[in-house]
């Protein structure tokens, strides 16, 4: 079966192929780093054998709990933010019908603890007042505030429609093994918990009961998905030969272009239904590489329809981007643009052509455009949309991230930035404990 595949070619008019292989040796060393476990950030390496060490007794209890919630319940509330959300959304998304939400699937997946729109939760509360739901909760830290603000008032409502011993049924939490109001709320309570490994950081995540639990919820097949991890786990992992193996490759090749100056790096789709798959990656790499001021931005676009909006930027502005293609290489649908007779609208050209070969030469045609207009383009080419390779293109993304990581010379597993504006807003709310902070905001707000 083939793989995921990485193309640098539409890079080489920018960098060259002595560019991308002066890293060899570095990007050898980063990886042998990962492996040994004596780089920054080492005692966040447990996503490194994830897929391998996941059993059949493991998956067969996620789908035994997917099982009874998707029996139990006509709408499933996923509450988490960042690592503990985006790779569920992003998986679901790219494998569920693009309507699965007006074809009333059983159950729907909705999201929340991701924002504190007082709107949105407020417009959830309202939609789920006459629905059968259940509750996973996910929060590694078990403290995470725009979660557990969501989840106090998702459980004060299931309680009220069912009472708090049916309730207990339908909630699932998943967090760290001991530490967190979290895990303390769940052993009082008595739900049903998962455990997010110590080792494994929220972004790297998805393939801990954070991803797969919501993932076997929506009725997809997180066998294949953990399989395609495996087989990347031991493509990325094998290191014979850099110019084989894609996550070397990958990381190398951004990195050069980094070094020439293309700070921002674009991931582009052609299928709506990746657009969370950025939402992901961009968390992945923005979190993992952004610190110490330096760091490629990350920035996604869905393309055709950014075209006719962000393109003109890309085409034409500031020349200090480069692009990274998700590029499917066959549909799963079969659609063909019908003949008209009168052809009013000038499109008989395209008669019985298949609508993705016009989303090819979409993709070709800009490729080449972007290319003439000084934007280098990476593509990472798919097979197929399917369980399978979404699997092999998380862990590839993780392991080019790990090595980019270090390459960068930063801790790619830590996030001390995110914590700054907590800091602030829980001494804007008088939280106990910020007593200090909230007297030094005070003086500089007056
Ligand atoms: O990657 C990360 O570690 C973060 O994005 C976290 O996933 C996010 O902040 C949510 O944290 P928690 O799971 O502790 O609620």
């Amino acid at each position: 079966m083939e793989d995921i595949k990485l193309c640098i070619k539409s890079t080489l008019d920018f960098i060259s192929e002595s560019d991308v292989k002066a890293f060899e040796a570095q990007v050898k060393k980063c990886n042998e780093t990962l492996e040994d476990g004596t780089g920054k950030g080492n005692d966040f390496l447990g996503w490194l054998h994830l897929p391998s060490s996941i059993t059949k007794e493991f998956l067969a209890d996620i789908k035994e709990t997917a099982a009874y919630l998707r029996a139990n319940c006509d709408v499933v509330v996923v509450a988490g933010i960042g690592g503990s959300y985006l790779g569920a959304k992003a998986v679901i998304d790219s494998l569920s019908n693009s309507f699965a939400w007006l074809k009333n699937p059983k159950p729907a997946i909705v999201y929340a603890g991701n924002n504190i729109g007082e709107d949105y939760l407020a417009e959830l509360m309202e939609y789920l007042s006459d629905k059968k739901f259940g509750i996973i909760n996910i929060s590694k830290s078990g403290t995470t505030t725009e979660t557990a603000l969501a989840f106090r008032l998702l459980k004060t409502r299931l309680e009220k429609q069912v009472g708090k011993d049916e309730a207990r049924k339908r909630i699932v939490a998943i967090t760290d093994k001991a530490k967190g109001a979290l895990r303390t709320l769940s052993t009082k309570e008595g739900y049903k918990t998962y455990v997010i490994p110590d080792n494994v950081g929220g972004r790297f995540s998805v393939l801990t009961p954070v991803g797969l639990l919501p993932i076997a919820v929506a009725g997809l097949d997180v066998d294949a998905l953990v399989e395609g991890a495996q087989r990347m786990e031991t493509v990325c992992g094998t290191y014979t030969s850099f110019e084989e193996n894609p996550a070397a490759m990958y990381a190398a090749t951004r990195n050069a272009l980094y070094r020439s100056g293309k700070k921002i790096e674009i991931l582009v789709n052609y299928q709506p239904k990746l657009h969370f798959i950025a939402e992901w990656w961009k968390q992945l790499y923005g979190e993992s590489e952004g610190k110490e001021n330096k760091g490629i931005f990350n920035a996604s676009v869905d393309f055709t329809t950014d075209l006719h909006s962000m393109g003109q930027w890309i085409q034409e502005g500031e020349r200090t981007i480069f692009e990274t293609v998700l590029s499917i290489k066959s549909a799963n649908e079969k659609l063909e643009v019908p003949f008209d007779e009168e052809n009013l609208d000038g499109l008989n050209f395209l008669a019985g052509k298949r609508v993705d070969e016009v989303n090819k030469m979409a993709e070709l045609g800009t490729r080449l455009a972007h290319v003439d207009g000084g934007v280098p383009n990476l593509r990472i080419e798919i097979p197929v949309l399917n369980a399978y390779y979404i699997g092999q293109l998380i862990y590839f993304f993780e392991r080019a991230c790990g090595i980019s990581g270090y390459l960068l010379e930063v801790n790619p597993f830590n996030q001390p930035g995110v914590e700054a504006y907590k800091k602030n807003m829980f001494a804007l709310l008088n939280k106990p404990g910020y007593e200090a902070e909230s007297k030094a905001i005070q003086a500089r707000l007056k």
